[in-house]
């Protein structure tokens, strides 16, 4: 990629603001979203310090303090997490743990009878003086298989008003829980 420096030979970043995270999908995603908002969103991919907490917020904050310590430069990063009725909000804060270990299999073999859940994004951004955070939610059911060949949660979340799961969804980008935190920042963003 091509790099401008400034008269210092400082680095000026190549984009608007840059996202910190070791999951390309993840990125790819936001990218696009936010090229709808005209904004360019640049890419560190770094694995950063998850705190184990129970507020969602609390991990995202912490994400982003240890990303700005690496890269010194504005910056978002995201956490989510799913939540099911059934299972009284699991895996929530520890979705990324859960995935890991049992998986979407392991989720369907635990869920219940009520399948209703919600798929939370929360957005941090930060800079040198400040962080902001944006959160948003989509509500949805758990499917009854592995449907799709999506990432992470993807094949068995089932947004509310849909029949597919989001790996199975050409439009997952326009209802997902990311689009819905992100476009409460680049709103934010693009009046700063
Ligand atoms: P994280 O802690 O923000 O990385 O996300 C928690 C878990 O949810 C990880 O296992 C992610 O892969 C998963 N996850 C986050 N967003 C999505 C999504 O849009 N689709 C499917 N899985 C997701």
């Amino acid at each position: 990629m091509q790099r401008s420096y400034d008269s210092q030979g400082n680095r000026i970043p190549d984009w608007d603001v840059a996202f910190v995270t070791s999951n390309v999908n993840k990125y790819e995603e936001a990218e696009k979203i936010l090229a709808e908002f005209g904004i360019k969103l640049g890419h560190w991919q770094r694995d950063l310090i998850e705190i184990q907490d129970d507020s969602l917020r609390k991990i995202a904050v912490q994400k982003a303090q240890d990303a700005y310590n690496q890269i010194e430069e504005p910056l978002i990063v995201e956490d989510d997490g799913l939540f099911i009725d059934s299972l009284s909000g699991f895996p929530g804060p520890f979705s990324s743990y859960v995935f890991k270990t049992i998986g979407n299999n392991g989720i369907l073999k635990m869920i219940g009878d009520n399948r209703d859940a919600q798929f939370v994004s929360i957005i941090v951004f930060r800079d040198a003086h400040s962080y902001t955070s944006f959160e948003s939610s989509v509500t949805g059911t758990i499917s009854k298989n592995i449907q799709g060949e999506g990432w992470g949660y993807d094949p068995i979340f089932v947004p509310e008003n849909q029949k597919k799961t989001y790996a199975e969804l050409a439009e997952k980008n326009k209802l997902s829980h990311r689009y819905e935190s992100l476009k409460k920042f680049a709103n934010w963003f693009n009046n700063k």
